[in-house]
């Protein structure tokens, strides 16, 4: 063998078994997690109704809550014939069929909602579901307006025993939780910023007769909707704020609507930077006219969130499925290498060299959300690890989630339910993201730096509190 192939394969081990015992010592970290509370009712079957049942709504319906036997559709609720019609056949029209939510609520022997309609009429539906004694799965962005930030937190102090979870299915990806566990660890060294990106090449528009505009097209109309933030961001935003253990304290950014100039009133390119209270910043990209990602590993739009640390970094998506990488920073370690040589008075490499030698290593390691930790499993069970994960970073197989986040989301939040156990998307969790959207439109609307403390004073007139329940917030 070559020397610089000799150098090459060396340097091929050293990376791998450094990335390896980086994935080891997460998998520790998996195991050692918080405990799961014994469930009391868990295989109890909930009742549930669905209001909204859209295109989200119908989706979560037939790829994920009809397989579920923990769970019984007994009603849905849809102003929209077509799209009631086509839910009630995913059960083969056994459900209550409803077009006034209000009347679906009275039913008593419903316990749980899922809410699927367009944002603005997430916080009504809510507060009539709650009020009316249910439990309630919503979709993000939970909330529109800062009078419902605080008006939610009313409520939910009034009806504290009934769940409120938030559609941020990334909680549930066993990757994303891995990956979380990795950063937790040390794997990458302290997180100092996070770059996040949702590119599409594609306009949201659907068809529609002129008396369907607003119903069908409410994403593109500030009256309905929060835009690229809410749509798009809030996912990613929420995913900086978990892996941060912190909310923002500022925004700022430019926003325009320079392509897609049909009608709508939403921009259709946002540029943001979030500042956290320990001085990392997350730098979010949204546009709709080129979905491009550099290196990118799999087909689908260009969304991705990546965790830069001082060790190396992190780079997740769950778009068009759960793919997650760990670079080593091995320029990093090559340089603290080549420093030690000079101290020695043998410095050989030219910096130049260094370069090219380590950008060769940058390749980095697949995520594996399934992984075991080594040092707890038999011999057999350590080598099928080791040799899954090197085919992994051959590329010979690709690490999958055993269990689709968003039915994870969902079987979970119907056991939380019946166990009364609270969720991971929480309903703080939820305010903090949809805070996160409201203040990142306001920003770049107002062109200027806001900061996230002033959501205690807006929207607090006409609201009727049991106490001023802004949403903690980092500073
Ligand atoms: N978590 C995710 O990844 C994800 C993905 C897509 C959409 N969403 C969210 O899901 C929600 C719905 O989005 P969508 O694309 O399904 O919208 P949609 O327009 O396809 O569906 C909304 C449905 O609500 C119905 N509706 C409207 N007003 C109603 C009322 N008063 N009573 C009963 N039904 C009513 C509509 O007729 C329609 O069928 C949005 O908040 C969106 O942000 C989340």
């Amino acid at each position: 063998m070559a020397e610089s192939e000799t150098k090459q394969a060396q340097m091929d081990r050293r990376d791998f078994t450094k990335g390896a015992a980086a994935l080891g010592m997460a998998a520790a970290a998996v195991s050692s997690g918080p405990l799961v509370r014994k469930a009391k009712g868990a295989d109890q079957v909930i009742k549930y109704a669905m209001i909204g049942p859209g295109s989200r709504g119908r989706r979560l319906l037939e790829r994920h809550l009809v397989h579920m036997e923990h769970g019984e559709c007994v009603a849905l609720c849809d102003i929209y014939q077509k799209n009631l019609d086509r839910a009630l056949k995913v059960f083969d029209g056994k459900p209550a069929a409803y077009t006034d939510y209000n009347e679906l609520l009275q039913d008593d022997s419903i316990e749980a909602v899922f809410i699927t309609v367009p944002l603005f009429l997430h916080y009504p539906v809510m507060k009539a579901a709650l009020e009316a004694g249910k439990h309630v799965f919503c979709e993000k962005s939970l909330v529109f307006t800062p009078e419902e930030v605080h008006g939610l937190r009313a409520l939910h102090e009034a009806h504290p025993d009934q769940i409120i979870q938030v559609g941020l299915q990334r909680r549930y990806s066993k990757l994303y939780q891995r990956a979380k566990d990795l950063i937790d660890s040390g794997a990458i060294g302290e997180v100092t910023h996070i770059q996040a990106q949702w590119h599409r090449n594609t306009n949201w528009r659907r068809k529609a007769a002129a008396e369907f505009e607003d119903q069908f097209n409410w994403r593109l109309y500030r009256k309905y909707s929060g835009g690229l933030c809410a749509e798009l961001m809030s996912h990613q935003v929420d995913v900086a704020d978990w892996i941060l253990d912190q909310h923002p304290k500022s925004v700022m950014g430019v926003g325009g609507l320079d392509y897609w100039k049909d009608g709508r009133d939403i921009y259709d390119n946002i540029q943001l930077v979030f500042e956290y209270p320990g001085g990392q910043k997350l730098q979010y990209s949204s546009i709709m006219t080129n979905r491009h990602i550099a290196g990118r590993r799999v087909p689908g739009d260009g969304c991705r969130e990546t965790i830069l640390g001082t060790d190396g970094a992190i780079e997740l998506t769950l778009i068009p499925y759960g793919d997650g990488m760990l670079y080593p920073d091995v320029m990093k370690v090559k340089m603290e290498d080549q420093a030690k040589q000079k101290d020695e008075g043998e410095n050989w490499v030219a910096g130049a060299t260094v370069g090219m030698d380590t950008a060769e290593q940058g390749d980095g390691f697949p995520i594996d959300p399934e992984a075991v930790d080594p040092s707890q499993v038999s011999f057999i069970e350590k080598e099928i690890f080791f040799a899954k994960t090197w085919a992994y970073h051959k590329g010979i197989l690709r690490p999958e989630e055993d269990v689709d986040p968003e039915y994870a989301e969902l079987s979970s939040f119907l056991k939380d339910v019946a166990t009364g156990a609270r969720p991971r998307a929480d309903i703080d969790v939820g305010l903090q993201d949809s805070v996160a959207v409201m203040l990142a439109n306001l920003a770049m609307d107002e062109q200027r730096k806001v900061h996230f403390a002033e959501i205690e004073q807006m929207g607090q007139e006409g609201v009727e509190l049991t106490s001023v329940g802004a949403p903690s917030r980092g500073d």
